[in-house]
């Protein structure tokens, strides 16, 4: 697992093993934008602030997913032990 930060609120969740970004958000009642849930449609995209997000998505370009600045909570995962998204 590993830790979500949301910048705005300063909360921080644990996305368990196994889980999503966006199914721990939910859990702990944050709204959040989503449709496909698979990593195609663009919908969930959030800016990352800190940490290195470990890209499952089928979007993003390569240079997207090096710059590391944005992310699908809906797939993708964390490589960092904490993610510090703009939420
Ligand atoms: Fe479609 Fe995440 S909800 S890419």
């Amino acid at each position: 697992g590993f830790t979500v930060v949301l910048k705005r609120s300063g909360r921080e969740l644990t996305v368990a093993p196994g889980s999503t970004i966006i199914d721990t958000l939910q859990e702990a009642g944050v709204r959040v934008s989503y449709s496909c849930r698979s990593g195609v449609c663009g919908t969930c995209e959030t800016r990352v602030i800190e940490g290195t997000p470990d890209h499952r998505d089928n979007l993003l370009s390569e240079r997207e997913r090096e710059s590391g600045k944005v992310m699908m909570i809906c797939c993708s995962l964390a490589k960092s032990d904490r993610l510090v998204l703009d939420l």
